[in-house]
Order: structure tokens, then sequence, then C-alpha cells
């Protein structure tokens, strides 16, 4: 294993030695249980098959120069899935116990934590379904928790490379009241055909734009949006769009900076102000926007070749928090004992 190409991880499923899952039955939670096997029990009448009683998280953990391994903003994906429990009606985890076992998951499988030198990490992915037999439309009796590791390399092939995004109006992610900003599967499912067309068609990623008006801009596919705008960032307010973590960062580093943040609304026509933009999630860290192309319209928004000055600046210094080379004075980080 000592011999593991890291530099060859993009972001995909690499089986790794262990996962850890908890039951909820009877109205409580079980104790953490440890699998080597990536083969999970489903019942066939299980609400997470049947009517959608899923979500899940993500989040990263990076070994620095120092040799520590850190865990980024752990409390708060404890918190998002809580809060994407509440809004499918599924068993809440307890903060406690969702850090305890992404902590274990982590430690039974330290070796796969890429080196500093690598720019890899590791993706952490806990999923949370009902189980258990429901065939009525309500919620499931019983509840699976279960994470699962893998090392990653950047999300976008391209890593910190500007790339195409585009605007179809043909396709919503989530509705207006709907579940766009809990982290359910159902929006990754709405996304699929829009996504994939996006693909074929040479972008990264759809960016969507409101399901009510198709005026203003929501998210990119699998992140959060931000345009930069002189020395000020600005990033969408909707009531459908995920409350990524990434973004919450960068809005303080960026008032850290000494730019003025405004999270707001943001119309189409907009993008035709901003210096830079970029796209910015767990997965995708920031990834620099070269081209919005509103395939509706016939309209593209250009932004350049080369990531701009300050979305670098910006991802320079949440990396280096990550990794442990920049102070971490929110106390963001969690270090790992091993
Ligand atoms: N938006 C969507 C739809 C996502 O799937 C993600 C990824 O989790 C994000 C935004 C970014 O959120 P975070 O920064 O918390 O990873
Ligand atoms: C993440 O950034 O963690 C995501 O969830 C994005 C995606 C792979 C769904």
């Amino acid at each position: 294993m000592e011999n593991i190409n890291w530099k060859e991880f993009g972001f995909g499923y690499t089986k790794t030695d262990y996962n850890v899952r908890c039951n909820y039955r009877d109205g409580k939670w079980g104790e953490l249980e440890t699998s080597s096997s990536d083969q999970v029990n489903v019942h066939i009448a299980a609400t997470g098959l049947h009517y959608g009683q899923q979500a899940f998280e993500g989040l990263k953990a990076f070994k620095g120069p120092d040799g520590k391994v850190r865990v980024f903003r752990i409390e708060e994906n404890a918190k998002r899935l809580q809060s994407s429990s509440h809004g499918i009606m599924m068993a809440e985890m307890p903060i406690e116990l969702f850090e305890e076992a992404v902590i274990k998951a982590i430690k039974l499988n330290e070796r796969w934590i890429p080196p500093y030198e690598s720019g890899a990490s590791l993706y952490i992915r806990p999923v949370l379904f009902g189980n258990g037999p429901q065939v009525g439309v309500n919620p499931a009796p019983e509840y699976t928790f279960a994470v699962f590791v893998m090392p990653v390399g950047p999300y976008f092939k391209e890593g910190f490379k500007p790339t195409d995004y585009v605007i179809y109006r043909e396709y919503d992610r989530a509705a207006p009241q709907g579940t766009g900003t809990i982290k359910v599967g159902g929006n990754y499912a709405s996304s699929l055909r829009g996504g994939s067309r996006a693909h074929e068609e040479g972008y990264s990623a759809v960016l969507f734009l409101d399901a009510k008006e198709k005026k203003y801009i929501d998210e990119c596919g699998p992140a959060n949006f931000f345009g930069i705008k002189g020395n000020t960032y600005v990033t969408p307010k909707s009531n459908s769009i995920l409350p990524s973590i990434t973004n919450k960062s960068l809005c303080q580093i960026a008032e850290d900076m000494g730019m003025t943040v405004e999270r707001r609304k943001v119309t189409v026509e907009e993008l035709a102000d901003f210096t830079e933009a970029g796209a910015c999630g767990t997965a995708a860290v920031i990834s620099p926007i070269r081209k919005i192309v509103d395939a509706d319209k016939n309209v593209d928004y250009v932004y350049g070749d080369e990531a701009g000055k300050t979305s670098f600046k910006l991802y320079e210094t949440l990396r280096g928090i990550q990794y442990g080379t920049v102070e971490d004075k929110y106390n963001w980080n969690t270090i790992i004992e091993f």
C-alpha cells in the first residue's frame, strides 16, 4: 500500500479498509460498528429506496507538513446533516455521535490519508437513510447511518484551472420552498439531466437559476457560486441552495482580507460586472470560472484563462488553513490524535 500513486486520484470511489455504521432503532441510536465490507443491508421496503428519505454529507481531512491530520469544520457538517434530517423527517444524529463516527473512520484508514506533498486529501462521505419496512408514505421506523472515506484529487479534473459553465433554463435542481437547502439525494437526481448535457457539451457543470423566476443565480451543480467585483465578494442568497461550508469560510476569509462581503440576490445580467467568478465546495474547493455561457440567450460572460488574483488568494488561504500552514484563528480544524 505504501506505493500508492497519490497523484492518480481524481474524485472517485476507492475501497479503503474500514467504514463505520450506526443504526437507529426503537427510538434510539445504537453503538458504532466497524465493517470492512462496502455493502449495506437495505430493507426491500426502506423509505430510503422508495420515498427519498436519504441525506448525505461531504467533508475532508488533510495531512499537513507537520504530519498532523486535520478535519475541516466537522461540526458544521454534523449540524447540516441534522438540518437535512429535520427537513425530511429522519432521525437526527447527535453532533457528538456524528463526530465520533467520522473520526473513527479516519483513524481506521490512516494509511489512506494522502501525504501533504501529494496535494490530495481524504474525502469523507457520511450517509443516512430510512431503513426498515414502511410502505405508506410516512417516515421510516429505522435509520441506517454509514461513513466511508477515500483519497481524492480534484473534483473537476482541471483542478485550480478555469473551466466553463452553462445556463439552461429547462432544468431545476430544487423548488423554491423545496429541498434545495438540505443535502438530499433528490436534488442531485434532478441535476443529472442538465449536468450530463453540460458535460456532453464541454462544460464543467450547470449554473442553475432560481426555479421560480429564472432571474437570479442559484448555484453551480455540486458547488456554490461567487463573483468578485473590485474589492467585493458577492454570493447568491436564495432559499433553494445548499448552505456551503466552504462558501461560509471564504466569506470570513474575504472579510479578514479587508474585502466587502455581499450575500444577496444576484441577477443573471450581473455576471457581466464580475471581474472573477468561481464555484466553491468541499469537493470543488475553488474552481475558477473561465466563461459562463447562457445557452438560451446566446450570451457569454467571459472571465479569462487565468484564475483571478483574488480567487487565488482566497484559495491559498483556505488550503493553508486546512493543511495547517496558515493560522486557524477560528478553530475550524479538529486535529486527529492517533
Ligand atoms: N452546493 C451543492 C449542491 C453541493 O453539493 C455542495 C457540496 O457539498 C456545495 C454546494 C458545497 O458545500 P460545502 O462547501 O459545504 O461542501
Ligand atoms: C461535496 O463537495 O462534498 C459534494 O457533496 C459535492 C458532490 C460530490 C456531490
